[in-house]
């Protein structure tokens, strides 16, 4: 400790750090949610230094037991956290030290607060991406079950948010899930770049002690020691890889928030939500609100707003480690934040959905959603694609001035337009009928759905048994 400054890196220096700057330089305030990683990441440390001889086995006993301590004090709330003391990594080190004494001065052999933060980081954001795991997997688990009961549920499936063709509700779940699905992947495949260790890189080049960087991985569970000191303090490319994963997975979110809250309203009136995902109004006594759904639609933008940040923190950034990078915690524990509690919002939500299936039904009557199933009739029949669809088109103009849907007209009235239409036309007319001839992989058709909601489920489990 230097006499000029009380500080830990103090030597050099000839007068004390101004007070503000030791504030503004701080990040305690929000590095502290680093501590569990930080003692994980260090009891390795001193352990593999053991092993090779750089600490005493008594040395490293004191060591992981004054730390197993310091890790009390923190749960319990009795730790005294100091902003004169910069960061999480110094105040459990003169904690440490304040416990053990000269032997907790040691514990920083080798290592450097660069190694040391990217490391945490990583333990932090391997064991974050468990958690997201965990409410993905429920929700897309939920989503699978809620799509198999809805399999012949009736609605109209839309495009420029007018009625398109008639689609089943398990249909348009099951399109959902496969977003879900790329987003697990997604979420996966950043895990494994998340779990390589920068421990050992010292503050940039290595360190001239005899350490084992195998040992330290695998004592933290990492798949592999990160292969060059340099890139290994100050890639954060990991952080901007989950910040990207979540802001498409909220773009997700947020599409089927969208479509919660248009299906909740007395417009469309395709579902209920129970009165626990909702909240009422102050004023309007008669309003129930979507506001789970309306929360997650919001908070998609803060989500992007991390990614931003985060890919300007690093642009333009030369090697290796810079205080930049003190940056990246915030918009990271945000992010994560945000994304956990909307996928659980949505893993309790999703399965309360109660369709109203006679109003989807009925809109799916409205507005001519088997003209094409029409059109298809009479190519099936031998007339053009071309020449169908302008006979179609005339028969819903017809419809329009008639107050009529295409089901509701007589044999006789469908005539007007083709004489090849007979009784037969009735069959592919109906919703029922609609659904059912959109037999194959990938389709609407009911059994269609069911198969897939099987396949679904399989995908679901083999991701969960690779990971
Ligand atoms: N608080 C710092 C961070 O979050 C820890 C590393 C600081 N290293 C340094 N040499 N100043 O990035």
């Amino acid at each position: 400790m230097s006499q000029a400054t009380n500080q830990s890196w103090g030597g050099r220096f000839s007068e004390p750090t101004d007070a503000f700057v030791a504030r503004f330089t701080a990040s305690v305030n929000f590095d502290q949610r680093l501590a569990r990683q930080d003692i994980q990441g260090s009891i390795a440390h001193a352990t593999m230094l053991a092993r090779v001889g750089v600490l005493t086995e008594e040395e490293r006993d004191a060591i992981i037991n004054g730390l197993t301590e310091i890790q009390g004090e923190i749960e319990r709330g009795e730790f005294q956290w100091s902003v004169p003391l910069e960061d999480v990594h110094m105040n459990i080190e003169a904690r440490l030290t304040d416990k053990i004494g000269i032997t907790g001065k040691k514990l920083h052999t080798g290592r450097s607060r660069n190694d040391q933060v990217a490391t945490d980081i990583r333990l932090f954001m391997r064991d974050e991406i468990d958690v997201i795991e965990v409410e993905l997997t429920r929700l897309r688990d939920g989503m699978i079950e809620l799509a198999e009961r809805e399999a012949d549920t009736i609605m109209p499936g839309f495009t420029h948010l007018q009625t398109a063709q008639p689609v089943t509700f398990g249909h348009h779940l099951l399109a959902w899930q496969e977003m879900l699905a790329r987003d697990h992947e997604r979420l996966l495949d950043c895990r494994k770049r998340v779990n390589v260790m920068p421990l050992g890189s010292a503050a940039l080049a290595g360190t001239t002690y005899p350490i084992d960087r195998h040992v330290t991985a695998e004592l933290l569970g990492f798949d592999r020691p990160a292969e060059n000191s340099l890139d290994a303090v100050s890639d954060r490319d990991f952080a901007i890889e989950f910040t990207s994963f979540a802001s498409i997975l909220l773009m997700h979110l947020s599409r089927m928030s969208e479509e919660l809250v248009l299906w909740t309203s007395a417009q469309f009136n395709f579902i209920d939500l129970p009165d626990r995902f909702c909240t009422g109004s102050s004023i309007m006594p008669q309003k129930k609100n979507p506001d789970v759904p309306e929360l997650v639609r919001g908070k998609t933008g803060r989500v992007y707003g991390h990614l931003m940040a985060l890919l300007t923190l690093m642009k333009s950034q030369p090697l290796a480690y810079n205080k930049d990078n003190q940056e990246d915690k915030e918009p990271l524990f945000d992010a994560v934040d945000t994304v956990r509690d909307c996928l659980k919002a949505f893993a309790d939500m999703v399965p309360a959905i109660e369709p109203k299936k006679e109003s989807m039904y009925e809109a799916a009557r409205r507005g001519f959603s088997t003209a094409t199933d029409l059109a298809d009739y009479l190519v099936r029949k031998g007339v053009a694609f071309r020449d169908a669809h302008e006979i179609v088109g005339l028969s819903v103009a017809y419809g329009l001035k008639t107050k009529k849907d295409l089901s509701e007209m007589s044999l006789e009235e469908l005539k007007q337009f083709s004489d090849i239409i007979e009784q037969d036309v009735f069959e592919v007319l109906t919703l029922e009928g609609s659904v059912a001839a959109r037999n194959h992989i990938g389709g609407t058709a009911p059994d269609q759905v069911r198969a897939a909601a099987n396949r679904a489920r399989e995908a679901l489990a083999a991701l969960k048994g690779a990971s």
